[in-house]
């Protein structure tokens, strides 16, 4: 359980705009997913900078790959007005994520155990993505746990599956990107803001024909 004085300091300093540590934050996770963050889940800073582009809109989100749910945690708590759904291949990691949400008592999210590519992205108007299949690329000691069996090889067919995903988009699809999704944008879509955040930059990109 998450004690509650950690729930309350949270959902205050999220409500007052200020920034919270990731060292702080993640002590909502147990020690396995702590000690990966750095690495693979999304930087707080980063989320409360995205959240605050799209504070006056009330949107339908998918995190595509969500982990252990960290986007869509702080999300969530930063901007309770939108409907968060995270898709994440690996089941223990989507059970924590639940269990968590649960926790902090969040009732705008939804966790689902499949592979990102069986779902209907149409029926989400803003996608998230923090670069999910570049695990493909790591040695074994740097990806989030053993337990799958990545390839190097499959990663090209992951970021073609994704840029025709993307193409097949409603118009007026929003993407939010942190460290890219791994390819190239379709020619459909407009970058319409920038910024850095973390260790990289926020991208935000409008599907416009
Ligand atoms: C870099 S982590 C990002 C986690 C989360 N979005 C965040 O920002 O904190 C990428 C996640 O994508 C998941 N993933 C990769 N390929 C996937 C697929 N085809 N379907 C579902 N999840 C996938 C991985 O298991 C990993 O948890």
């Amino acid at each position: 359980m998450i004690p509650h004085y950690l729930i309350k300091s949270l959902s205050q300093s999220f409500k007052e705009g200020r920034s919270v540590p990731d060292s702080f934050f993640d002590q909502i996770y147990p020690d396995e997913v702590k000690k990966v963050s750095i690495t693979h889940w999304t930087p707080v800073e980063v989320v409360q900078k995205a959240m605050n582009f799209f504070k006056d809109s009330s949107f339908q989100i998918l995190d595509v790959g969500s982990g252990c749910g960290k986007f869509c945690h702080v999300g969530s708590m930063v901007s309770p007005q939108h409907q968060f759904s995270g898709v994440e291949q690996r089941p223990d990691l989507t059970f924590i994520s639940q269990d968590i949400a649960t926790d902090l008592n969040l009732d705008n999210i939804t966790f689902i155990n499949a592979n990102a590519f069986d779902l209907n992205w149409n029926d989400f108007d803003l996608l998230y993505f923090f670069n999910p299949f570049w695990e493909n690329h790591l040695s074994p000691s740097q990806r989030i746990d053993q337990s799958l069996p990545v390839k190097k090889e499959e990663f090209s067919h992951y970021i073609n599956t994704v840029i025709l995903k993307l193409s097949q988009m409603k118009l007026g699809t929003q993407v939010i990107t942190y460290h890219g999704f791994g390819g190239k944008f379709p020619s459909s879509y407009e970058c319409i803001h920038f910024e850095n955040a973390g260790t990289d930059q926020i991208k935000i990109w409008l599907k416009t024909k």
